[in-house]
């Protein structure tokens, strides 16, 4: 019996795993920069924690979540997002706040797998909690920008939008729900749903005839309280300052229902249909109605497999071990010394201890060539009657006879080349 993975995850194989680990090094540089801290979170949840704080009209509630009742009865999900979490994180640890947080790591929908959309798929959130200006909003899109210019994605665009608050939003939602009223009976069967539970999700629809529809709906923004009209003049203002390109989508509301105020979304072109690189914005209502205190806060996340479809260009420099090639059981012992001796040292080595016992040249030159690695060191019985080691360039096929101190400086120097 052979099994494969499930539909929608990933084996990441070791060349992607190397790419992921450059990718994540480049983003903890700028977020440094930006004085973030990393928490980690669990990877399931009460489902409650996600229904409630994503919305019982949502895509992901309605549809994506990965929910399962354990053996004590309760139900659990599988993280869709990390956000939810990290605010459940804060109100239980008391974390001190105004705090500006990060977190890598897998998130889990049931959507329809297709290229940069998986079941499993990577995200790295940021989340700055405490803070309510809009000046926050925009330096976190410059931050974006400046992570993708160091991890070589050069073409995005911006969209922004705002969605309001408490105050101004239930007064267009009823403008909304007049115009909807009105193409009732050609809307889908989820955007009636949607109508009942929270009609701004309708413009998260899919649906070829419901977006038509859509096009001629009323704007939040021209619905806005003065506070979230000040809020959403003030954010465009900041990214003007920053130079930061970007454009008004009136129909981004970005699927989730925490959001109040301004929200974003990064878009590359490099992507296909699933063209968001990431996106967020601020959520100022979801620490309370989580139990905390009133907060404000903000944030976004960014598809780390979108990422890498999008990343130009990976300027791996992987160092590859040093292969220790032994002639026979007499001279294993004299092998393991010298890997030993290599580590010590801080240079990478491996040796092949089945070939090595059996004393075979050839085949393990073989698999140090399928290594890809550059250097080999034989030991047989001469190298070893004159206290020597042959070390032998793979890529020139060259070979030389050197004392340990020898060999170890001149394998430290070409190590420090990488
Ligand atoms: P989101 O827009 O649902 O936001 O997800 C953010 C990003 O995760 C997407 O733009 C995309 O790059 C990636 N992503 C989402 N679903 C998939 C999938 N099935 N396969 C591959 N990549 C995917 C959030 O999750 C919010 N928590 C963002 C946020 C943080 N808002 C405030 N703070």
């Amino acid at each position: 019996m052979r099994y494969q993975r499930p539909k929608g995850t990933l084996d990441i194989m070791p060349e992607e795993a190397g790419r992921r680990f450059w990718l994540q090094t480049r983003c903890r540089q700028v977020l440094d920069l930006y004085g973030f801290q990393e928490i980690e979170i669990p990877t399931f949840e009460h489902t409650e924690l996600f229904s409630r704080s994503l919305g019982e009209a949502s895509e992901i509630v309605i549809k994506e979540m990965y929910t399962f009742t354990d053996r004590g009865g309760r139900s659990l999900t599988l993280r869709p997002e990390g956000t939810a979490g990290i605010i459940r994180a804060i109100i239980e640890n008391n974390i001190k706040l105004p705090g500006r947080l990060f977190h890598f790591g897998p998130m889990f929908r049931q959507e329809r797998p297709q290229k940069g959309r998986f079941r499993e798929f990577y995200q790295l959130g940021v989340e700055v909690v405490g803070l309510a200006s809009a000046l926050v909003d925009a330096e976190l899109i410059e931050m974006a920008t400046r992570l993708f210019r160091n991890i070589n994605i050069r073409d995005f665009s911006v969209a922004v939008n705002t969605i309001g608050c408490p105050d101004c939003a239930p007064e267009f939602k009823k403008e909304l729900v007049k115009f909807l009223e009105k193409s009732k009976g050609e809307l889908c069967k989820d955007c009636h749903y949607r109508l009942e539970r929270n009609p701004l999700r309708v413009f998260d629809c899919k649906n070829e005839t419901c977006r038509k529809i859509y096009k001629d709906a009323p704007k939040v923004r021209e619905h806005l309280c003065p506070e979230c009209q000040e809020h959403f003049e003030v954010f465009q203002a900041a990214l003007k300052k920053y130079n930061i390109g970007f454009s008004i989508n009136d129909r981004l509301v970005r699927g989730i229902d925490y959001y109040t105020r301004a929200v974003f979304e990064f878009i590359s072109p490099k992507l296909g249909a699933q063209d968001s690189l990431g996106g967020g914005g601020r959520y100022d209502n979801l620490v309370e109605e989580l139990g905390g205190p009133k907060t404000p806060a903000t944030g976004f996340a960014l598809g780390i497999e979108r990422l890498l479809l999008a990343a130009e260009e990976f300027p791996l420099v992987e160092e590859k071990p040093v292969f220790v090639i032994g002639l026979g059981e007499k001279v294993l012992e004299a092998g393991i010394r010298l890997l030993k001796e290599l580590r010590d040292q801080g240079i990478p080595a491996v040796l092949n201890y089945d070939a090595s016992f059996r004393g075979e040249l050839k085949p393990q030159l073989r698999q140090a060539n399928t290594l890809g690695v550059r250097f080999a060191v034989i030991i047989g019985p001469d190298e070893l009657a004159q206290n020597s080691y042959s070390l032998k360039d793979m890529e020139t096929g060259k070979q030389v006879m050197l004392k340990l101190d020898e060999l170890i400086a001149f394998l430290k120097s070409e190590s420090e080349k990488c």
